[in-house]
């Protein structure tokens, strides 16, 4: 298969927007119309609990995966690089959805995960702890996610840490408006009882 074939394919798993299944299929609701309106794990979990929050996190994050085993069977790790980011954009920004989509995180989380499992743990490890800490996912999540670059760089080399920049780069910039709402004092916390 020609690779640009691959990263389309890539881009429409990405599409798959598990948020906005669970939410039609658990209570008929579009989940961007609810709770913070992201096409998100979190925003599912706030809206309709912990189980549909766990089941779009799992879908989400597979889809990452499988991107990036789509890529190594085609044509190896550099187009795996590039399926696993063309699953984020179409997860973020996904065509079928009008380019609403998420924020990339748990498509994020299992794109690494099979890329480079070490640092993925090493930033999962960090992210779990600001969450617990502070409470605020999206500062978990900016703040982990910050760290890619560096970590990846240290593993794997500079052609990891532009890889590792722009996954950095594109979270930061769906966050900007939480960025906002946590410099304001405004911004929810998790908490065991959403929902
Ligand atoms: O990954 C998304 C999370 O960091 C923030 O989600 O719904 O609070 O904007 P939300």
């Amino acid at each position: 298969m020609q690779q640009w074939w691959v990263i389309l394919l890539a881009y429409l798993i990405g599409n798959f927007a598990t948020s906005f299944i669970v939410g039609k299929l658990g209570a008929n609701i579009d989940i961007r119309n609810h709770g913070s309106g992201n096409a998100g794990s979190t925003n599912v979990f706030r809206t309709l609990g912990l189980k549909a929050g766990i089941i779009t996190f799992l879908g989400d994050s597979l889809k990452g995966v499988a991107a990036v085993f789509l890529g190594r069977h085609f044509g190896g790790e550099q187009l795996a690089l590039l399926t696993g980011l063309a699953a984020i954009i179409g997860h973020n920004w996904p065509a079928l959805l009008k380019f609403k989509g998420g924020k990339g995180i748990a498509t994020t989380i299992g794109v690494m995960v099979v890329i480079q499992p070490l640092a993925s743990a090493i930033v999962i490890l960090f992210g779990s702890i600001i969450l617990f800490r502070y409470r605020y996912v999206s500062l978990a999540s900016v703040t982990a996610i910050s760290l890619l670059p560096v970590i990846l760089y240290f593993f794997e080399g500079t052609h990891y840490l532009f890889f590792g920049l722009v996954l950095a780069g594109m979270a930061i910039y769906r966050h900007r408006e939480n960025i906002q709402r946590l410099m304001k004092g405004t911004e929810r916390k998790i908490s065991k009882k959403s929902r």
